[in-house]
């Protein structure tokens, strides 16, 4: 197997289980230092005691390759910063990070709480920010110094967010803002030498198996050897797509993008926008299916 990621240094986040430790355990096979985080929380995102990063640590010792433990909460703006310090003093740097942590509470609309909101928004968008934000504010850095490091950000979206989902209203909108911050963040930092991109993957795991039928679903470690090779110097041209990974297929997500416009010359009458935007809307290609509906 050729190793794309000898020596480089990444941090996965959520990486104690599911999508982000086979990721872990991806990276690692290629050669990379693995900074393995996870708050080790239930599936609602309520604390277990447990230290599932350690166990991936003692995975990857053993099969020859190097990692170290954190705990971070991600949405923590210090402990993100902490986190990130902590690849950069142990392996001397960072070019990888790779966003993955998170965690659900479905409900209908109507019946969110807000404390339900906030805490599954907290943990995907603020959980990306601050971690992208330090991540960032280090090559940056980097780059001015006359260092700049060939860098890759590979955040987790989710169909959700992309098509939308039953049920899923919060989480959605999290899935959806991941979305937009990959868009922005790839804009921003590429005069930085940072490539971000962001993955919508599916895979039969603790998060998907109480919520669906998972017996013909994807494994957590098929996403995987898309972010290895996202994460690799090779992709260094590709930056500001999102990839839906199922089982055996990869597909470009298609964003938002003007569709069928008209102008009126001067500002619309109520009573014209009917027709126009009706004739508008045959025209453009009919949104795709809300999952569930
Ligand atoms: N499983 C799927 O089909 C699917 C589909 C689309 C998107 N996703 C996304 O993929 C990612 C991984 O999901 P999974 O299915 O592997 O779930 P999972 O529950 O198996 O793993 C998520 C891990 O994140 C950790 N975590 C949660 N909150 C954290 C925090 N604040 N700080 C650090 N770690 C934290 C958990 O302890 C857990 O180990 C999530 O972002 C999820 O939304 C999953």
């Amino acid at each position: 197997m050729a190793r794309l990621l000898e020596g480089r240094i990444a941090i996965v986040t959520g990486a104690g289980r599911g999508i982000g430790r086979a990721h872990a355990l991806e990276l690692a096979r290629h050669g990379a230092k693995v900074v393995v985080n996870d708050f080790g929380v239930s599936l609602a995102g309520e604390g277990t005691g447990e230290s599932p990063a350690e166990r991936v640590v003692e995975e990857i010792v053993a099969a020859g390759g190097e990692a170290v433990a954190n705990a971070a909460d991600v949405a923590d703006f210090a402990e993100a910063e902490a986190m990130v310090r902590q690849a950069i003093e142990t392996y001397g740097g960072l070019d990888i990070l790779v966003n993955n942590a998170g965690f659900v509470r479905d409900r209908m609309l109507v019946n969110t709480s807000e404390e339900e909101w906030d805490a599954v928004i907290r943990v995907h968008l603020k959980g990306h920010f601050a971690t992208l934000r330090h991540a960032g504010a280090y090559w940056r850095a980097e780059s001015k110094a006359g260092r700049q490091r060939d860098a890759r950000v590979i955040n987790t979206s989710s169909g959700a967010g992309l098509q939308g989902s039953i049920g899923q209203g919060t989480y959605s909108a999290a899935k959806a803002g991941i979305a937009g911050l990959t868009l922005v963040a790839a804009a921003e930092m590429s005069r930085y030498g940072v490539t971000v991109n962001a993955i919508a993957p599916v895979a039969k795991t603790r998060m998907t198996e109480g919520a669906f039928d998972t017996s013909a679903m994807a494994l957590p470690e098929d996403n995987s050897p898309v972010v290895a090779w996202l994460a690799s110097e090779e992709a260094r041209d590709i930056t500001g797509r999102v990839i839906e990974i199922d089982g055996t297929t990869i597909t470009v997500e298609n964003g938002w993008a003007h569709g069928p416009s008209a102008d009126a010359g001067a500002r619309w009458d109520a009573g014209d926008v009917g027709p126009a935007l009706r004739k508008l809307l045959g025209e453009a290609p009919v949104p795709e299916k809300v999952y569930g509906t």
